[in-house]
């Protein structure tokens, strides 16, 4: 239950102060019935909410699976370059709907966002060793030696690395292209892996993150809300009960 002044300043239709005078003056709705006391509560998930005749979508949970363009920082604002919250309606930003996790500026592919601080804060816990699957394209020839490397696991000096699984997917003098399956997530890791063998990652591409896998339909830049079915995979992969449905 959230009160009703805090639930649509939340959504980002106006500061709390604003939003108060607007439900004082009648232009807010609830389950079709005009509502004057910005104290009252409801369920943001089982009533309908209206300002102004204008029908709100008043979900506070949303969990949106992005699929991140090259050129755009993992990062809720920064003065100078575009962030990951830039692609997504302003809505978003007000609910704190996060990133889960970061992919550096160049790296491309799947990132989940979530209103869900303690889901996120477990699928990122040392200890849950969740999946991330991503294609890397990498200078010079990849061989079995290097395969062992990454099952290996690697001291990188700054951290050391788990083992991790690397298939080669071609190997050419030029240039290799590679999957690799990463049970943790440290920074700037598949790249500096492949840097301790010798070859210097030029595209990275996330293709799916614990259970979720990027929708191949989804174009760079594009995005959308979890289905039901994802969110309960999630909360599994979070060691989360799944009853309470989110
Ligand atoms: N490893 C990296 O080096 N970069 C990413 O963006 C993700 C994993």
């Amino acid at each position: 239950m959230i009160r009703l002044d805090r639930w649509l300043a939340s959504l980002g239709e106006g500061s709390r102060r604003e939003v108060r005078e607007w439900i004082r003056g009648g232009q807010v709705c609830v389950d079709g019935r005009v509502i004057r006391d910005p104290a009252l509560s409801f369920d943001p998930e089982g009533v309908r909410l209206s300002l102004r005749g204008r029908a709100l979508d008043g979900r506070l949970t949303r969990h949106v699976l992005l699929h991140k363009p090259a050129g755009v920082l993992t990062a809720a604002r920064d003065p100078k370059q575009p962030t990951v919250m830039d692609l997504l309606p302003p809505v978003y930003r007000s609910l704190e709907c996060m990133p889960v996790g970061r992919l550096d500026r160049d790296t491309t592919g799947l990132l989940l966002l979530t209103t869900d601080g303690e889901m996120s804060h477990r699928l990122l816990s040392p200890g849950r060793h969740v999946d991330k699957v991503y294609r890397a394209r990498v200078r010079g020839r990849l061989e079995s030696a290097d395969v062992q490397a990454f099952a290996a696991g690697m001291d990188l000096g700054v951290f050391t690395a788990l083992p991790a699984v690397m298939t080669i997917l071609r190997a050419e003098a030029e240039f290799s292209l590679a999957e690799v399956t990463l049970r943790e997530g440290k920074y700037h890791q598949v790249r500096r892996m492949f840097a301790a063998t010798g070859h210097e990652v030029t595209a990275l591409h996330r293709r799916s993150f614990g259970p979720l896998l990027l929708p191949e339909e989804l174009r760079e830049g594009d995005w959308r809300e979890l289905t039901r079915a994802e969110v309960c995979a999630l909360r599994r992969a979070a060691g989360m009960e799944t009853e309470r449905q989110a």
